[in-house]
């Protein structure tokens, strides 16, 4: 008996593999349920008395032996499959990481905000559902005003004295309400209108408002502030101001920059004339500011607002307003690039 244990610790001390399979094969032959280490265990009972203590000694040893070999051994072949599997070829090129891009109106409403952030505008945002005080009268639109119908409005069923906002002035009030002058915000956001929707035309775009208010604002501010806008925004440095009729300004104005007349393109969106309107301005109107609880013998300011898909489709040519509301994929990808 005692012969046939060394035999196996003989065999123990010389097995060496380093293949997963065989390592296992040897575990089971030696420790598993029906493995020689049990039959050996099971035989205690057969060893005569005298030769029980050197049987159980032996036994223990082949145990002992069997199971480290089979550890040490297992370590061993995984370690080695690691490192196979983590050996790198440092000369391969990377693989390409997808990055997503902006979308147009987001990358035009950084690019505005960036610009005014310069000369010490804040950004302000307000609701996209408006209530009719901060949409309309407070900027001197009350009740039954025709200038209402400038902008067909969506009402909320439940209560029609609440609607999406038609235009981001309303969170010029917000902010005269939260805030005592001076005041320098732009507000960028989301507007409504009910609206037929074609190439140019939409139910749903974003504009950014700008407000400053404080003591002494001339019109002159404004005609600076508004050049220096366009020489960042578009690099051209000739704008001229056409009477026009808002009625939270007074007096108002349209903007229009002189694109020029380089290209085909530029004779078609300027309709042959070279100049493009971009936004409108004028000085806050002394009774909004009443509205508001600033007194308009004290401080003066300007307002205005400007489109941003009007913008972004004539940086980047995009001839279709529709376009930014399809999210297709080739259209954004084209976007990938600009930051
Ligand atoms: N709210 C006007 C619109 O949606 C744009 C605008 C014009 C805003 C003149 C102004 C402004 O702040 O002074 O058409």
């Amino acid at each position: 008996m005692i012969k046939q244990i060394e035999k196996y610790l003989e065999e123990v001390k010389n097995f060496n593999s380093n293949d997963l399979k065989e390592i296992d094969a040897f575990r089971i032959k030696f420790i598993s349920k029906k493995g020689i280490l049990n039959q050996l265990f099971a035989e205690f009972k057969n060893v005569p008395n005298e030769e029980k203590k050197l049987f159980g000694q032996k036994i223990n040893e082949l145990k002992q032996a069997a199971t480290e070999k089979v550890n040490g051994l297992k370590e061993a072949a995984e370690n080695n499959n690691d490192e196979q599997a983590g050996e790198l070829d440092l000369t391969r090129p990377g693989y390409p990481t997808e990055i997503g891009s902006r979308h147009p109106i987001s990358i035009v409403k950084n690019q505005i905000i960036e610009i005014f952030k310069r000369i010490g505008f804040n950004v302000s945002e307000g609701p996209e559902i408006e209530d009719d005080w901060h949409n309309f009268t407070a900027l001197n639109l009350p009740e039954y005003h025709p200038a209402r119908d400038m902008q067909d409005t969506f009402f909320l069923q439940q209560n029609p004295d609440w609607l999406l906002r038609t235009h981001t002035s309303s969170v010029q009030t917000r902010y005269m309400e939260a805030h005592q002058p001076p005041i320098r915000t732009i507000s960028p956001g989301r507007v409504y209108r009910n609206e037929d929707i074609s190439a140019r035309s939409h139910c749903i775009f974003h504009q950014v408002e700008g407000l400053y208010i404080d003591k002494g604002v001339s019109f002159a501010d404004l005609k600076q502030t508004l050049l220096f806008f366009t020489k960042e925004m578009f690099g051209k440095s000739k704008i001229r101001l056409r009477p026009s009729y808002f009625p939270f300004t007074e007096p108002s104005a349209e903007v229009d920059i002189y694109w020029g007349l380089e290209t085909e393109t530029d004779y078609r969106i300027t309709k042959g004339t070279g100049w493009l309107e971009i936004m409108g301005a004028g000085m806050v109107d002394p009774n909004v500011l009443k509205n508001m609880n600033i007194d308009p013998e004290e401080y003066t300011g300007f307002a205005f607002g400007m489109g941003i898909e009007r913008i972004a489709m004539l940086l980047y040519q995009i001839p279709d307003i529709r376009m930014f509301y399809e999210n297709d994929i080739r259209f954004l990808k084209q976007f990938e690039s600009i930051v």
